[in-house]
């Protein structure tokens, strides 16, 4: 009892993969969340067929509110396990924005921590962000980096060099006309709307296991924020990887997922190339296919795919959360011996994605790990 009483109150930060026992984390909120007006990259997040093309501004209230209680209700799980959770503080998204190189109609939303905050180790580091709209972003962060400062006197308070985003930064008309063919082309070709201008990356395309981190190569990181992360974790190899059968390659966290060590789930959609796999099978990592989903669509006004079925929160080697109604991945990981936790979230994905996005680490247990001692040549950048 006093042992836990001494863990909620302590600051520590640190963490180095998404698997190791969960102490402390962020769980994200939906207050003010917009759909920020199409900018450059932002007209990769949204399908032919959405229903959010040509919509933007505030969410509506009541989709608000519910994802809110979804979000308090995983809040309260975590928290009866002993993990300390901190919220962010949303700031009106709602508001047009300017820097002397561009203006968005409105930002967008704080529900997603993990897409803005890298935790490698001892330091938070605030991703560059390739949107316009998720710009400011990290200010939602800002209250808790400053009390974490304050409080572990090891915490590195970190940020990414801020983009310019101009013009220069995207392929202009990158999406004009595309086709689901076209864009599973470019994407095997690497062939990507942000350009090399200048490094970006966000953090949710960065997959942290140990002493490796493994970057994905897709719509919202570029090769230059690789090598930016690779200079700025000198003690760290860093790796890129790249998943051609997405047609919309954000973020990592719905298409490789480790659950243990030694163990990771790979979207069958969305196979690893075998050459990226190979420094995986030197090191006796197993790969499996994640299972399907149990929706067959995303929920409405939703920015990600089915595939949020896998995007799953590890709370340590032997217990994970799983979305309640997503039965197949429950069924699966039940079967891996993990003790599955179902939580409602459905009503949260609009907001920016599922239990993983939604959450960012700040403590997890244990150390930084060499699980890839068997380097392959070629596979670091
Ligand atoms: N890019 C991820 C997906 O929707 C979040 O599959």
């Amino acid at each position: 009892m006093n042992e836990t009483k001494d863990l909620m109150s302590k600051t520590v930060v640190n963490s180095w993969n998404d698997f190791d026992s969960l102490r402390h984390v962020i769980v994200g909120r939906a207050d003010f969340t917009c759909i920020p007006p199409t900018e450059p990259a932002t007209e990769a997040k949204i399908p032919e067929d959405s229903d959010m093309r040509g919509l933007w501004g505030p969410r509506p209230l009541h989709t608000v509110e519910a994802a809110n209680r979804q979000l308090d209700t995983l809040t309260q799980a975590l928290e009866a396990k002993g993990i300390r959770v901190d919220r962010p503080t949303p700031i009106q998204w709602n508001q047009a924005v300017t820097t002397p190189d561009f203006m968005t109609g409105t930002m967008f939303g704080c529900m997603p921590p993990r897409d803005v905050l890298l935790t490698v180790g001892k330091e938070i580091l605030s991703a560059p962000m390739s949107f316009r709209c998720r710009y400011w972003e990290y200010l939602a962060y800002h209250d808790l980096m400053q009390r974490y400062f304050d409080e572990d006197p090891e915490f590195r308070w970190e940020q990414a060099p801020r983009p310019r985003l101009t013009p220069d930064a995207y392929q202009v008309g990158y999406f004009d006309e595309i086709t689901l063919e076209e864009r599973l082309r470019r994407t095997a070709a690497l062939d990507f709307v942000t350009t090399e201008h200048e490094p970006l990356f966000d953090a949710a395309d960065v997959l942290r296991i140990g002493k490796d981190l493994f970057c994905q190569h897709g719509l919202t990181t570029n090769r230059r924020g690789m090598e930016w992360l690779k200079r700025h974790y000198p003690d760290h190899r860093v790796h890129a990887v790249n998943f051609p059968g997405d047609p919309y390659p954000i973020h990592i966290d719905a298409t490789f997922v480790p659950l243990r060590p030694g163990l990771v789930m790979n979207n069958p959609k969305r196979p690893l190339p075998a050459e990226q796999r190979k420094i995986f099978e030197a090191n006796d990592w197993e790969i499996i296919d994640a299972a399907q989903p149990a929706n067959d669509k995303p929920p409405p006004l939703c920015y990600s795919s089915v595939w949020l079925s896998m995007n799953v929160l590890v709370v340590n080697h032997q217990t994970v959360i799983v979305e309640a109604s997503e039965v197949h991945q429950m069924d699966q990981l039940d079967k891996l011996q993990f003790e599955v936790i179902p939580m409602p979230f459905r009503d949260a994905y609009p907001f920016g994605g599922g239990l993983h996005c939604a959450t960012a680490d700040v403590f997890r247990e244990g150390k930084c790990e060499d699980y890839f001692p068997k380097q392959v040549p070629g596979t670091q950048i």
